[in-house]
């Protein structure tokens, strides 16, 4: 693991009092200026990481910013260029762009604690309607973002279009998959995982640059990597035009890590320390419910329900947090993912080992049984169906993914078969390739009934896996009806009331900022009939 190597400098205040002057922010102590509303800024734009909204619900949602005058600011003791207290900022708030009739307006707090992050959770708004807002501070203002309320549970929704991604490395390519989704309009857009990568590539082609050239394990080299890719024009203005959903999957940390289990065999006791600082920066990066998601050390709730309507009910699930070791984790070189046979083994089989931690996995089966809703999502970060791999000439199964943790998998399949869960299907991410498959209550009987329907929406940028190798295993997995690893891009999905549209977009070269889209496959399920029909 490599560790920063920190420049201590001058740290300057940025930020000045309106009423006071700058003698009297030199000879102040950080304790003893909290800043009003009244405020100055220097030089430099507070609102450099932008806006965003998210975690929407019938009657609000969370809006958010950072202030960082200078986002990549490497002095721990000045995050993103800011020194002193907590800030107060004004927001507005409007139903339309304009932001000429406004109906909210005041008052919040960007925390110190957090890295100047500002999480502002609004209640009381009108159900399903888009909002516009922005954030002010002295003269400084924000871009103005928008943001929307789901229709409320229960009412009746005939259309919906959202969108999901994953896996973002930004030495690997450009973003432009987001700049594409944005200009779709979707309702709101699931982030499935991998939204930084920690690491520093080494082998593959690198397109640019991490910035500080180090791998992110301390607070301020995670927060490092959020502001680098906050500054990406087509990530900046997908979160400012669309909501976002989001949770985590293992770059957010450390290449699959599994709860307190590094990859490299760390003391656990150090590793949770790496985890609370990657947690709270993702906390102060993202527009999650400042109550519900506030990390507590090593500690952060993302799992989360969203119910659109009538029309569908979103499980958004946390794979990291809770789940098992990884199985047969043993040195040398047996840390993380790896493929492991049934003989070779027999822990992978465990029915005590865990995904998703039973409480979790409780709380999912409570959404299920509960929705009344037309559809069922189920969006989480890594491929749920096995994929059954030669390695040696073996059967081998890849225990990062669902197939490190086939009890957990089968009871999950299970349940939403015994209690005839209304057209469940799954969103997934992780494996940096585009898949159609479907989910059985026993992947190896060609008879076992369909229980789901699951896609994989590739990467935004992050290289794909070895494509031949898989392709020669796909037919050893009939349930798999497509697989590509070679193309990077994101999933639409249209969805009415009979039947969901589901888009695989991809771009035409990562490696091209202006890289233009296309539909590479198109899938559509009827309600009442799970499983991959091509359109
Ligand atoms: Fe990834």
């Amino acid at each position: 693991m490599s560790h920063r190597i920190v420049h201590s400098r001058l740290s300057r205040r940025r930020l000045i009092g309106g009423a006071a002057s700058a003698s009297l922010a030199l000879i102040a102590t950080p304790a003893v200026i909290r800043a009003t509303v009244a405020q100055s800024w220097r030089s430099g734009n507070p609102f450099s990481l932008g806006v965003a909204s998210g975690t929407p619900r019938a009657d609000g949602f969370v809006l958010w910013t950072r202030l960082a005058p200078e986002p990549l600011s490497d002095n721990p003791d000045t995050p993103g260029g800011m020194s002193g207290g907590d800030v107060t900022l004004r927001y507005e708030i409007a139903t339309d762009e304009a932001m000429a009739n406004l109906v909210r307006h005041g008052e919040a707090t960007a925390e110190r604690a957090f890295g100047y992050s500002l999480h502002l959770d609004l209640a009381g708004l009108e159900p399903g309607r888009p909002y516009w807002y922005r954030f002010s501070s002295g003269e400084a203002q924000s871009p103005i973002g928008r943001a929307s309320t789901l229709p409320a549970a229960g009412t009746a929704l005939d259309k919906l279009r959202y969108g999901y991604v994953s896996c973002s490395n930004y030495e690997h390519g450009y973003f432009s998959g987001y700049r594409h989704l944005t200009d779709e309009n979707p309702e709101f857009v699931l982030f499935l995982g991998d939204y930084i990568y920690e690491t520093i590539e080494e082998n593959r082609p690198i397109v640019r640059r991490h910035s500080d050239g180090v791998e992110a394990s301390t607070l301020p080299t995670y927060r490092n990597r959020y502001a680098q890719y906050r500054l990406d024009p087509d990530l900046a203005r997908l979160h400012a035009q669309v909501p976002a959903i989001v949770t985590w999957d293992d770059h957010e940390v450390q290449n699959d890590y599994a709860d307190k289990w590094s990859e490299y065999f760390d003391d656990p006791a150090q590793f949770l320390l790496r985890r609370a600082a990657a947690y709270q920066a993702f906390y102060e990066h993202m527009p999650v419910r400042p109550i519900v998601s506030h990390p507590e050390g090593p500690r952060m709730r993302v799992y989360d329900r969203f119910t659109v309507g009538d029309l569908i009910e979103i499980s958004l699930l946390d794979g990291r947090q809770y789940r098992s070791r990884e199985a047969c984790y043993r040195a040398p070189n047996k840390g993380g993912g790896h493929l492991e046979t049934n003989a070779g083994c027999p822990e992978r089989l465990d029915p005590g080992r865990t995904m998703i931690g039973f409480d979790q996995e409780a709380w999912l089966y409570s959404n299920l049984a509960h929705s009344k809703a037309q559809w069922n999502l189920i969006a989480q970060d890594v491929l749920m169906a096995q994929l059954r791999e030669k390695q040696d000439g073996v059967d081998s199964f890849w225990t990062d993914d669902w197939d490190g943790y086939p009890a957990n998998r089968a009871r999950l399949l299970r349940h939403i078969h015994d209690s005839k869960v209304a057209n469940p299907v799954i969103a997934s991410g992780d494996i940096h390739s585009f898949l159609a498959n479907d989910l059985k209550l026993d992947f190896d009987d060609a008879k076992s009934p369909i229980v789901a329907t699951e896609f994989v929406g590739t990467s935004i940028s992050s290289y794909g896996p070895p494509y031949d190798p898989i392709v020669q295993a796909l037919p050893d997995n009939p349930h798999i009806h497509f697989f590509e690893s070679r193309r990077r891009g994101y999933v639409v999905v249209d969805l009415q009331r009979d039947k969901m549209q589901v888009r695989m977009r991809a771009v035409s070269d990562a490696h091209d900022p202006k890289a233009s889209i296309e539909t590479l496959k198109t899938y559509t399920i009827e309600s009442g009939r799970p499983g991959v029909v091509e359109a």
